[in-house]
């Protein structure tokens, strides 16, 4: 077995032979039930003390990348590859696959020694500290010790109202009433799919679409049916083709504006006709606006929750102010809004109270509409250095389209290129890219995609980290 090590590296060796196992088992080159060479083999192919070897297989034991079976060896542990497929079940399958590349993705953002273009993050440097600092102090000042007691599970009420007044950005009339606050966009995403559908339900989603949701319908026993993108838009009729999706799609979950991964924005007719198709077919729309307000260029359209009061609007402030701040909302109205308020309560209850505050002050004061111009003119930057340096790197055949806004490049790769073999190749580099299998509902087979963020890094760091990829 041929590992490379970096004996100059901070990282010590016996997890670089980790992280590089661990990247074999997930991208399938290791297979579940694949023998392991003993401890000592190891040490000796690679050159490293035996005690290097043995703490490597411990951290992989506790990661259950490896399973130890008494006398007989160690073993890859099953369930880790992206490329393998889960079995049909009654309910959807979870794909515990795309779990573990997730995982993965999320220890190898904590190291500080590699860079990653794989999570959807701001730049640190955008990150509005001092202001924001200043509104936290305001409120301290003004509500002390009863600043920190609970809120209700709906949320600050003065945010609430913050973010109606805010949404009229958007040609949104919204009463603060009808905003619910979340811990993130996420957990919106999630609170509305418990409210509207029960496991075995069938429900749609673009496909490819941001992951999370993805994945936690299908881990609440949602069958997802993923409509596949267009160039501009959803290619419709080819949910109108298949025919029986096992009973009415409970709701449609889709990104109209600068959607992860694809960096893809309808055109207006795009969201005329959606709507017109959605309504045909009693779907209820769940419009997903957490890149919204990261529009780098072309015209702003409506939002379809605009154009159609009975679209539930899901938005955040992860993307465009301060992720660690776990604000997201949805607009919701009815029945339906006292629902997502029980259930909140029954899930995370209260949020944090100080960051509620502070950003009900930040957005009231019109520190936001400042704030999104200066980001939004340094990540057309960004986006542009990426692309510069990567585009005459590309190989023929790849498609990718520039992103309007939001945070990513998509590349589709030619069938004869492995997005797989790509991401071990650029991790290897040093360089953490994001591979295309968590981005599709289970019943939708991946394509040979990669995604890249442009937003964590200044454009020298981005352009030399885009001319490592291939
Ligand atoms: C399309 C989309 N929606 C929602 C979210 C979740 O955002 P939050 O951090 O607010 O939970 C993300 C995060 O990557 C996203 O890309």
């Amino acid at each position: 077995m041929l590992i490379p090590l970096d004996t100059t590296s901070a990282r010590p060796l016996y997890l670089q032979i980790a992280e590089f196992l661990t990247a074999l088992a997930v991208s399938g080159q290791l297979r579940a039930g694949d023998r392991l060479p003993s401890t000592r083999q190891l040490a000796e192919q690679l050159g490293v003390h035996r005690s290097t070897a043995v703490t490597a297989y411990e951290e992989l034991l506790a990661r259950g990348v490896i399973v130890a079976q008494q006398g007989s060896g160690t073993y890859v542990a099953a369930g880790l590859s992206v490329t393998q497929t889960a079995a049909p079940r009654d309910v959807a399958p979870v794909n515990v696959s795309r779990d573990a590349l997730l995982s993965e993705m999320w220890r190898l953002n904590q190291q500080a020694d590699l860079v990653s273009l794989a999570l959807g993050i701001p730049g640190d440097d955008l990150i509005p500290l001092d202001l924001f600092e200043r509104r936290r102090q305001t409120v301290l000042r003004r509500d002390g010790e009863r600043g920190w007691s609970y809120l209700p599970p709906e949320g600050h009420e003065r945010l609430r109202a913050a973010i109606a007044r805010d949404l009229a950005r958007h040609g949104l009339q919204v009463d603060g009433e009808d905003v619910i606050v979340t811990n993130g966009a996420q957990e919106a995403l999630a609170l509305i799919a418990r409210a509207l559908a029960q496991p075995g339900d069938p429900v749609l989603s673009e496909a490819p679409s941001f992951f999370t949701p993805l994945l936690n319908w299908e881990h609440a026993g949602l069958h997802i049916h993923g409509v596949p993108l267009g160039p501009h838009g959803l290619a419709l009729a080819a949910v109108d083709a298949r025919g029986t999706l096992g009973g009415h799609p409970r709701l449609m979950l889709v990104t109209p504006d600068h959607h992860n991964p694809t960096g893809l924005c309808w055109p207006a007719e795009a969201r005329h006709a959606f709507l017109k198709w959605a309504a045909e077919r009693a779907l209820t729309v769940v419009e997903d606006a957490t890149y919204r307000d990261l529009r780098l260029e072309g015209p702003e359209l409506p939002p379809l929750a605009a154009l159609d009061r009975e679209v539930l609007y899901v938005g955040a402030f992860s993307k465009s102010l301060i992720p660690g701040i776990r604000v997201g909302f949805v607009v919701a109205r009815g029945p339906l809004r006292e629902q997502l308020i029980t259930l909140k309560q029954l899930t995370t209850g209260s949020g944090e109270s100080y960051g509620q505050r502070a950003l009900a002050e930040f957005l009231l004061a019109d520190d936001y509409a400042p704030h999104l111009e200066r980001v939004t003119r340094l990540y057309r930057q960004r986006r542009d250095a990426l692309l510069e340096a990567l585009l005459p790197t590309l190989p023929d055949g790849t498609r990718w389209r520039t992103p309007q806004g939001g945070f990513y490049v998509w590349l589709e790769l030619p069938p004869e290129i492995d997005a797989n073999a790509i991401f071990r190749r650029a991790l290897e580099r040093g360089l953490v890219l994001f591979p295309a299998s968590p981005f599709y509902p289970a019943s939708t087979p991946p394509a040979n995609a990669l995604r890249l963020c442009f937003a964590r890094y200044p454009e020298p760091v981005l352009a030399q980290a885009a001319r490592r990829v291939f």
